[in-house]
């Protein structure tokens, strides 16, 4: 959630800071801004995306700048609440991701509520240190001060203009990472911002702090100890992330799947150590949020089908204030695209006080789930751009379904492929489907998926998508559970999308005839094998553990149709950010 690039060096910083922030867009969007130094600070800022920033007139001059782009926490997507905030004394410029949970107790205590002139946290940081400035601090004391002062998650940098050749960075439990080359610096909260032109970055840990210039970048601990750190080279700087032929990276990513789906076959590999773990744990937990939580769903079903042993799911969010009572030795697995989920994230945190075992499966290697948990999966899905996700969610499933695979004794890489197959016959129908869509959600302000066992959990996840790129309000109910109450909200012609993979769950047929009696639209999405000719869509029968795969292809596609006839904003809808960052 918001994205933060800085850059020093010796070349024009502007191009740096516009190409970063254009790359970490995704994950808000909501207002932009930068600030540069030449001869002073020179500070523009844009509502909404990144792209008008660049008809702004930046000074080429500058070598020295930081940027933001903002998903709002505190106070309106406006001009004024956007990012870089400056101190009123001008002296001091910050851009923050995170959340500042004392920030009201800050402006009473520092008596600032009449120097305010935002409805921002980010904006009480800049006071607070700009007085610890006036005191004659350091910036390095200031920083040792301000992290006793503030409560959250803070990924910080800032300018002084006492130092203009200087970046200062800050970070609590929000990332922050320096990437480097022969003659400059960048500070950036992803390292995909700028992973084209910096190969090797420095990862900053909780209370760490950094002086960066264009030549050195000096890493203190909290007890304010220069540190060595070792540098990581981000695997995903050869993933393409250009758009090619496509008009939306959500459909490039939905088409991409079969080729996630070769390469998991190919290159996950589940240490032994790992499987151990699975293999001797009485209890699989799995904690996720989202549609990661939706990725769980569905592997809860695989895993209990072939290890027959319980597996639970559970929100990051509620797992991290209401957990569950525990059975000992049990394992817990964090699923997230992002590695950065805080929901999910606090959850782990509540764990690590109990030293149980965690095992992480994220899109980013080096994430903070990665590196917290005690072993890390990696999913190989590629960058993913569009706000909502649909390869990362195959592929957690993929890999899930690889490990209880494993674990069973059974090889299912080469069915893999048969997946990959039939992903690709349903994109190549997806012009059939595309029209079919049209029909069915013309103008309709509310729809519904159903199914029973695991299609009741994909039934989830394609309502959470239809959600966030279409607005339409949607719902995933289990097939059986519609007629003991939401059977009411059926009108004349409202959709009701039924999916059908599983033979067990043959009984949502009837199900549908009750809707379709009520004048609603039954829609049947079914695997062959279940299929009969009336059927709205069939997809290719695979391997049945391996079906739920196939199934999300046309569930995203039916999002995605339906928000393109809308003309919505589909890589970034409306509210959202790629990489939910705050609680
Ligand atoms: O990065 P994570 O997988 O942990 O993210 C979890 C959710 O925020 C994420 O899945 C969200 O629901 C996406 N917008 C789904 O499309």
């Amino acid at each position: 959630m918001c994205g933060i690039v800085g850059h020093v060096g010796v070349t024009p910083s502007a191009p740096h800071l516009l190409t970063g922030l254009s790359h970490l867009e995704y994950r808000g969007y909501d207002s932009a801004g930068v600030a540069l130094w030449h001869r002073g600070f020179v500070i523009e800022k844009v509502v909404g995306v990144v792209a008008p920033l660049k008809d702004k007139s930046l000074p080429l001059e500058a070598t020295i700048g930081i940027g933001h782009t903002r998903w709002a926490t505190h106070g309106l997507a406006n001009q004024i609440n956007a990012h870089p905030h400056q101190s009123i004394d001008g002296r001091v410029v910050v851009v923050h991701n995170g959340t500042i949970e004392n920030y009201k107790e800050l402006i009473d205590q520092y008596n600032l509520q009449s120097t305010l002139v935002s409805q921002t946290d980010t904006e009480v940081i800049a006071l607070v240190l700009s007085l610890f400035l006036q005191q004659n601090d350091s910036m390095e004391q200031a920083f040792q001060r301000l992290m006793q002062e503030l409560h959250g998650s803070y990924a910080l940098v800032v300018m002084d203009e006492l130092k203009p050749d200087t970046l200062y960075a800050l970070k609590h439990r929000s990332p922050l990472l320096i990437g480097m080359n022969a003659s400059e610096h960048v500070i950036v909260s992803d390292a995909s911002a700028l992973a084209e032109s910096f190969q090797e970055f420095y990862i900053l840990e909780d209370f760490e702090y950094a002086v960066v210039t264009a030549s050195h970048a000096v890493i203190y601990n909290q007890l304010g100890n220069i540190i060595t750190k070792e540098k990581y080279i981000p695997y995903q700087r050869s993933m393409d992330r250009s758009l090619g032929v496509y008009q939306h990276y959500m459909q490039k990513e939905i088409e991409e799947q079969p080729m996630v789906m070769r390469r998991l076959a190919k290159d996950f590999t589940v240490p032994k150590a790992v499987l151990e773990i699975f293999q001797n744990a009485p209890r699989i937990v799995i904690i996720a949020s989202g549609t990661s939580y939706h990725a769980g769903l569905v592997g809860q079903y695989v895993l209990e089908d072939l290890l027959q042993k319980p597996v639970d799911v559970h929100l990051g969010s509620e797992f991290a204030y209401y957990p569950p009572i525990q059975v000992p030795n049990s394992v817990y697995v964090f699923l997230s695209q992002s590695g950065e989920t805080m929901d999910s994230i606090r959850a782990l945190e509540r764990l690590q006080t109990q030293n149980v075992t965690t095992v992480s499966l994220t899109n980013a290697e080096h994430s903070t789930l990665a590196r917290t948990t005690t072993h890390h999966l990696y999913l190989h899905a590629g960058v993913e751009v569009a706000v909502a996700s649909t390869k990362a969610y195959t592929a957690q499933i993929a890999a899930m379904t690889l490990v209880a695979a494993e674990l069973a004794g059974i090889d299912i890489r080469k069915e893999l492929a048969n997946v990959a197959l039939a992903m690709e016959d349903v994109i190549s129908r997806s012009s059939v489907l595309h029209q079919k869509v049209t029909q069915w959600m013309n103008q309709q302000r509310s729809a519904f998926f159903i199914g029973r066992g695991v299609d009741y959990a994909l039934a989830q996840e394609a309502a959470l998508k239809l959600k966030e790129v279409s607005y339409i309000q949607a719902e995933g109910f289990a097939a059986a559970e519609l007629k003991h109450g939401t059977i009411a909200l059926m009108e004349k012609d409202t959709p009701v999308i039924a999916i059908l993979t599983d033979s067990r769950g043959h009984l949502t047929r009837s199900n549908i005839e009750e809707v379709q009696a009520r004048e609603a639209r039954g829609i049947l999405l079914v695997s062959e094998s279940n299929a009969q000719s009336t059927d709205d869509f069939i997809v290719p029968q695979v391997l049945p553990i391996l079906q739920p795969l196939v199934m999300a292809v046309p569930l995203q596609y039916i999002a995605y149709f339906a928000a393109l006839d809308l003309g919505h904003s589909i890589d970034k809808p409306r509210n959202l950010a790629k990489s939910v960052t705050v609680e």
